[in-house]
C-alpha cells in the first residue's frame, strides 16, 4: 500500500517540494528575510492541509520555529520530528549549470539549493505523514519541529527547547540531515562532529604602506598571519593547541576496526575528488578522519591588494577564519579559548592580533544497542534490501547534543543524503530515487518503532 501510495502519487511529491525549493530562504543573509519567513508559512499550510491536530508557528527573536503535531492515541510512542527549513547561499551563483532557486531534474536528480540539505529530506517526513495517513495507519504520535537557523548555528532553537520540554515530550527524534554511504550501501549516522569557528585578525602598521619604501622593516601581516596559522599543525596533521587533544575520546581497537569494515575506497574518494593523494592526521585511516578525529581548517583568508594587476602594498591589515571540527567529548567553548590563547601567543611583538568566535555546537554520539536503532536498522533492511552500516560522520548537527542533554532524548539520524548531492556547494541535487525511497524507509521507521515500543 506505501509502496503503490508513493508510486501514483510521485509526480504531485516532487512538485511539492520544487514550490519549496523555489523559495530563497537563506537565513545568513538579511535580504532574504521574508523569503524565510515564506518557507515557514509554506509547511504550516502543508501541514495544515494534512489535517494534524495543530500547527504553530512560534516566534523567537530570530526566525521562528514551525511546530505540529498528530496524537493519535496517548497511549502510543511519540516521534518528534526535527528539520530546518533555511538553505546555505548560493553563491557563487556563476557555477550553478541552472539557477539554485529555479528547481530542474537532469538525470533524476533535482538540482537546487536546499534539495538535500534540508528542504528535500524535511519534507519526505512531512509526505510520510500523509502517506501513512492515506495508506494506512499512523502507528505513532507525530511531532514537528521545523526550524529557520540551523546553517547560522540553531542560536534560538535552544531556549525554544529549554523553554517548551512539555510540549517537545516524545520517545525519539527523527532527522534526516545527514548520508548515506550510497545507495548501495545504506547507513545510519550515529556520530556527528561538534564545531569550533573562529575568526582573526592580525594588525601590523597602522596603515597601508609602499612596500619599497617600508618593505622588510615592518611585519607583513599576512606573511605573518601565513607563519601563525602555519604554527597550528604539525608534519604529522596534529593540532599544536596545547590541551586540544586531552578530552579526545580513544576509540579502542575494537571500535576502530568495526568502523572500518564499512565500505570505502580511497582510490575511489580521491578520483572522486580530483586529488593525487589524501592527507591528514598520520595513523589514521579516512573514515577514522572523518569520524573520530578532530580537525582544523582554514576557511577563508583575506588582506591586501587581490584586484587586477599588481598594487606594490604592505598592508596593514590581514584575516582568516578557521574552524575545528571537534569530537566526544570536546567542549566546543573549551576549545574556542584554548585556540585564542594560542593563537595569541604566537604573535610576534611586531603584530596586535585579534581573535573572536562564532557560533559552534557540542559533537554527539548516539547509542546504538537501542530500540530506535533496531526499528530504523529493520526500517532500512526492508526499504533497501540491505542491512544498514552504523557510520559517524565529519559534519555537524549541534542541536543533537542538546536534545540528549535538555530533553533527555536520543536521536536517530536517518539521512538519504550522499556525496555527490554537493550541499553547501553549487549544483547542490538530491536524488529522486532518495526521496522516494527516504519516504518509504521513514514510513516503516514508524511501523517498527511502534512494534517494537509495544
Ligand atoms: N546537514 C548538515 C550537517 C551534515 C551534513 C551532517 C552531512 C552530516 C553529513 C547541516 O545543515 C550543516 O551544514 N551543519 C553545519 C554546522 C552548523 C553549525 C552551521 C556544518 O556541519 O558545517
Ligand atoms: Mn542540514
Ligand atoms: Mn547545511
Amino acid at each position: 500500500m506505501v509502496k503503490e501510495y508513493i508510486e501514483s502519487n510521485k509526480a504531485r511529491f516532487i512538485e511539492e517540494l520544487f514550490e519549496l525549493l523555489r523559495i530563497p530562504s537563506v537565513s545568513t543573509d538579511k535580504k532574504f528575510k521574508d523569503d524565510v519567513l515564506k518557507a515557514a508559512d509554506f509547511l504550516k499550510d502543508k501541514l495544515n492541509s494534512l489535517g494534524v491536530d495543530k500547527v504553530e508557528i512560534c516566534e523567537t527573536p530570530g526566525y521562528p520555529i514551525v511546530f505540529a503535531e498528530k496524537i493519535v492515541d496517548e497511549k502510543l510512542p511519540t516521534v518528534l520530528v526535527y528539520g530546518h527549513y533555511d538553505v546555505q547561499p548560493a553563491d557563487p551563483y556563476e557555477l550553478w549549470d541552472s539557477p539554485p532557486f529555479e528547481p530542474e531534474v537532469r538525470n533524476g536528480k533535482i538540482y537546487a539549493r536546499g534539495a538535500c540539505d534540508d528542504k528535500g529530506q524535511m519534507y519526505m517526513h512531512i509526505k510520510a505523514l500523509e502517506v501513512m495517513q492515506e495508506a494506512g495507519e499512523l502507528p505513532c504520535n507525530i511531532k514537528f519541529m521545523l526550524e529557520g537557523e540551523e546553517e547560522v548555528g540553531s542560536e534560538h532553537l535552544a531556549d525554544f527547547v529549554k523553554d517548551n520540554k512539555d510540549k517537545l515530550s516524545a520517545d525519539v527524534i527523527l532527522i534526516s540531515d545527514t548520508d548515506i554511504i550510497d545507495n548501495d550501501n545504506p547507513s545510519i549516522t550515529v556520530g556527528l562532529r561538534g564545531l569550533s569557528y573562529m575568526q582573526v585578525e592580525v594588525t601590523g602598521p597602522n596603515r597601508d604602506l609602499h612596500s619599497g619604501m617600508y618593505g622588510g622593516t615592518v611585519a607583513n601581516p599576512i606573511n605573518t598571519l601565513c607563519e601563525m596559522i602555519a604554527a597550528l599543525k604539525d608534519d604529522k596533521g596534529r593540532i599544536m593547541i596545547p590541551g586540544f587533544y586531552d578530552k579526545v575520546l580513544e576509540l579502542s581497537q575494537e571500535e576502530r576496526e568495526e568502523m572500518n569494515k564499512a565500505p570505502h575506497d580511497d582510490e575511489k574518494y580521491k578520483k572522486e575528488l580530483g586529488v593525487k593523494a589524501l592527507e591528514g592526521e598520520d595513523g589514521y585511516t579516512t573514515l577514522e578522519r572523518i569520524g573520530i578525529r578532530p580537525t582544523l581548517d582554514v576557511n577563508g583568508i583575506w588582506g591586501g591588494y587581490t584586484g587586477e594587476g599588481a598594487k606594490t602594498v604592505l598592508p596593514s591589515k590581514a584575516y582568516a577564519k578557521i574552524s575545528m571540527r571537534l569530537v566526544p567529548n570536546q567542549n566546543h567553548k573549551e576549545i574556542d579559548k584554548l585556540f585564542a590563547d594560542y593563537f595569541k601567543s604566537l604573535a610576534p611583538e611586531s603584530v596586535e592580533v585579534k581573535v573572536s568566535s562564532h557560533h559552534g555546537g557540542q559533537p554527539a554520539v548516539v547509542p546504538t544497542n537501542s530500540t530506535e536503532i533496531e526499528a530504523a536498522k529493520q526500517a532500512f533492511t526492508e526499504a533497501w534490501g540491505k542491512e544498514p552500516v552504523l557510520t559517524r560522520e565529519g559534519g555537524s548537527i549541534p542541536i543533537v547534543e542538546l536534545f540528549q542533554k535538555e530533553l533527555k532524548l536520543e536521536s536517530v539520524l536517518m539521512g538519504f543524503g550522499l556525496g555527490e548531492d554537493a550541499i553547501h556547494s553549487p549544483n547542490e541535487s538530491y536524488g529522486i530515487y532518495n526521496y522516494l525511497k527516504g519516504i518509504e524507509t521513514i514510513t516503516l521507521f514508524y511501523k517498527h518503532y511502534a512494534a517494537l515500543k509495544k
